[in-house]
């Protein structure tokens, strides 16, 4: 199964499939014909996996980064561009990132500024990587100040999601993942009952298929793009005010869960739906197994202190909602409404 992000001279194939690492040597190949090492930027612990048997077809080297968001630093990124150097990778070599959204975000800022930009393929090992974060370009680390907030667009030369790393993936990474899914899921105007009929694999095809069409019409989130941050103000908030206080106490999945319910009741508080699409998404979150309740210890007034000093929001708060016309982006939203569907939306708990 092959899905295409289609970006003119830049489009690129991602593929799905058990084995899909298995076509990196012929990706390289056909995408990147001049190189001759390639760099494959990974964690320790996926690099002792089983699967962890890549071939890319040319002189290749495993560099390891650490992992999770923590590694996603200045200093990694400065540590990694030092070893691609060290290892004397060209302006036609490549860079492969192998593993979660961290260390692809990683890999792909590093291949994006080393040389000023050299070749990258993906190979997502995770769900979440799977479904959103291999896909489209950003790249990132994190500042101080917040996730994400030094960053290039680095459009990869091909992505190649193999389910079979997903195997190894832990409970809580795989209900992470579904959180981005359910995401795609309500976008797309799913309901519960439909998630019956679906495989894990459908829901990773449904979801790159949307994010894929989205990058296509809209790389640099312009307009459409901010689609897909749906759920995430909320997500953001929650993820800055937990993860203050330990890096593992909140996935960005399952606070995009939260974040999902959360945009229903705002949206159903602010006359833009009716109780109905509230009940789709608790039940589209239900049947995925994702837990919707606020976490313990994010008080309203640190949520919306969050909010107001998100450095990527526009100065206002600014939510992605379900309306009459669709999923829109809406801007102004009154603090104190927020924090009205705040507590009582923790008052249902
Ligand atoms: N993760 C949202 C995006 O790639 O635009």
């Amino acid at each position: 199964m092959k899905v295409t992000v289609g970006l003119a001279d830049r489009s690129y194939d991602v593929v799905l499939a058990n084995g899909a690492r298995h076509d990196l040597a012929a990706l390289i190949n056909e995408r990147a014909p001049r190189a001759t090492t390639a760099a494959l930027v990974t964690s320790q612990g996926l690099s002792e996996q089983d699967w962890f048997d890549l071939q890319s077809g040319l002189v290749q080297h495993v560099v390891t980064v650490p992992d999770g968001e923590a590694g996603k630093s200045w200093e990694s990124l400065g540590a990694l561009l030092e070893q691609l150097a060290d290892l004397e990778l060209s302006r036609d070599d490549i860079v492969v990132g192998v593993g979660g959204g961290a260390v692809t975000d990683l890999a792909g800022f590093a291949a994006a500024v080393y040389l000023r930009g050299i070749a990258l393929v993906n190979v997502p090992t995770t769900l979440v990587g799977q479904v959103d974060a291999a896909i489209g370009g950003k790249t990132a680390v994190n500042l101080d100040a917040g996730k994400n907030l030094a960053g290039a667009f680095h459009q990869p030369l091909g992505v190649l999601c193999d389910f079979e790393t997903l195997a190894t993936l832990p409970e809580r990474e795989r209900l992470g993942g579904l959180g981005e899914v359910a995401k795609c899921w309500l976008l797309e105007g799913g309901f519960a009952a439909e998630l019956a009929a679906v495989s894990l694999h459908d829901l990773i095809v449904m979801s790159v298929s949307l994010k894929a069409s989205i990058v296509a019409a809209d790389e640099r989130e312009g307009g459409r793009r901010a689609l897909l941050n749906y759920g995430h103000t909320l997500a953001h908030a929650l993820e800055k005010v937990a993860l203050a206080r330990s890096a593992d106490e909140l996935r960005h999945g399952e606070a995009v869960a939260v974040g999902l319910a959360f945009a229903a009741r705002l949206a159903l508080a602010l006359g833009r739906v009716d109780a109905t699409e509230v009940a789709r998404h608790d039940e589209v979150l239900d049947a995925l197994g994702l837990r919707r309740a606020l976490p313990a210890r994010c008080p309203t007034t640190s949520i919306l202190d969050a909010m107001a000093h998100d450095k990527k929001a526009h100065h206002d708060l600014t939510f992605v909602l379900a309306g009459a016309e669709g999923f829109e982006v809406v801007r102004g939203v009154e603090p104190r409404v927020v924090a009205d569907v705040l507590e009582s939306f923790r008052g249902e708990q």
